[in-house]
């Protein structure tokens, strides 16, 4: 019989035997939808009405008055930078600690990204690394509600309007976060979700930019929508755009995932904050600091960094002893998004071409992000935290017993 107090990897049994929730969580809901899209024969943006209606109550339930919807969180940022007058040449301060996509938007608006570091604690991007990199070229900033924790806004605001900056909040992990009594995505001039699978609500594929400004949203809208406009002619293109619609089936599911996602959240966010409290207890473990405007946090991951020397075992051996006693876990990002080679190499294929020869990446220092992604970042998934508090209590006491068992796991990899 296996010792529950051995570790897994080392052939004992493990803390979880379970599984956790899955993802996506779907039902009758978006079937109903679906086939009821399905039977409408109105499948296009332009003819059916499901998008329309996503848009607005998505818009509304994050303190919105505009959402246009497209085709994913990608396309949403480079709209956004697109609709706000970003030129050739700009400069855009982004986080390095983020998906590749909210630095190449930036680049594919013919932009240039300029990292600033994160804060090591909170994760997000550090209003003041953010000032220091401010240059007469710098005309917007994307902080990244990183993890679903709102960065810390009121700074970014702040900082925005003194140096005359546009604000994109990049929410693809946000949705349904609050800070102070402000929704994400409506904080900023504009907020840029995903709907990609892994997201805390998903279609597969989709994206949508939220704004309060009425002439925003109707560039947006315009970009989105080949360069047509209200009142004109279907062969008649005003700007430079293409087609980025989100199309009906999409809508459907949303639709229906939508009214998930209020108890959703505030599931993810109790267990979060619980696990939070059992891992904080644990020597090493230190996860995501909770800054005080965060009223919610949709936790779409729930991060933590490991200090090897406290711990007393290194992130890549604590992982894998993890998996073993059943819990999902990863390291996230192996680097940060500077020193991907596309940055390293000026990889930009059409865009930059005039700018490119003054940018050099190698030099771009963000030691925060560094630190987490080589030795101590640890991700566990949205959808572990849709179970009962029990799940939380299966996941500490994995770590728990891990740590318990550090040095026989030591002088087993030195064996
Ligand atoms: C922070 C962040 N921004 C933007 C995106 C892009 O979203 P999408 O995959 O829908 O293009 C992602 C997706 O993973 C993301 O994590």
């Amino acid at each position: 019989m296996p010792s529950p107090h051995k570790l897994a990897i080392s052939g004992g049994s493990p803390a979880r035997n379970r599984p956790f929730s899955t993802w996506p969580v779907f039902g009758k809901f978006e079937e109903k939808r679906l086939l009821r899209t399905l039977h409408s024969g109105k499948w296009g943006r332009l003819q059916g009405e499901e998008t329309a209606e996503f848009e607005k109550r998505f818009a509304a339930a994050h303190g919105c008055e505009h959402g246009i919807a497209v085709v994913n969180g990608s396309v949403s940022l480079r709209i956004a930078l697109i609709a706000a007058g970003i030129q050739s040449g700009d400069e855009v301060i982004v986080p390095p600690y983020t998906f590749f996509s909210t630095a190449a938007a930036v680049i594919e608006s013919n932009a240039i990204p300029v990292f600033a570091d994160i804060d090591l604690n909170d994760f997000n991007l550090d209003p003041k690394a953010v000032e220091r990199a401010i240059t007469p070229r710098t005309k917007a900033v994307i902080p990244v509600h990183f993890a679903g924790q709102p960065a810390d806004m009121d700074r970014f605001t702040a900082l925005a309007k003194k140096h005359k900056l546009v604000v994109i909040e990049d929410a693809a992990h946000a949705h349904g976060a609050i800070y102070g009594e402000q929704k994400a995505g409506s904080i900023g001039h504009f907020g840029s979700f995903s709907f990609q699978s892994s997201k805390n609500m998903t279609a597969g594929e989709g994206g949508i930019i939220t704004t309060n400004d009425n002439g925003l949203a109707a560039a947006c809208r315009s970009i989105q929508n080949c360069g047509r406009i209200p009142g004109g002619l279907w062969y008649e293109h005003h700007v430079i755009s293409s087609n980025y619609r989100l199309g009906e089936f999409q809508s459907s599911v949303l639709l229906a995932q939508l009214d998930r996602l209020e108890s959703q959240t505030k599931k993810r966010d109790a267990n979060g904050q619980y696990l939070a409290s059992r891992l904080s207890r644990i020597p090493g473990i230190y996860p995501q600091k909770r800054i005080p405007g965060c009223t919610r946090h949709s936790y779409h991951l729930f991060m933590m960094r490991l200090v090897a020397a406290e711990f007393g075992l290194p992130r890549n051996r604590v992982i894998k002893a993890l998996q073993a006693e059943g819990i999902p876990c990863s390291a996230g990002y192996g680097f940060s998004l500077h020193h991907q080679p596309i940055f390293q190499n000026k990889a930009f294929g059409p865009y930059l071409s005039d700018s490119r020869a003054r940018l050099d990446y190698s030099k771009t220092e963000c030691p925060n992000s560094d630190l987490i992604c080589r030795e101590q970042g640890i991700w566990l998934d949205q959808s572990l935290f849709l179970g009962p508090r029990r799940d939380m209590d299966d996941i500490a006491s994995a770590f728990e017993k891990v740590f318990e068992n550090r040095e026989c796991l030591n002088r087993e990899a030195f064996a």
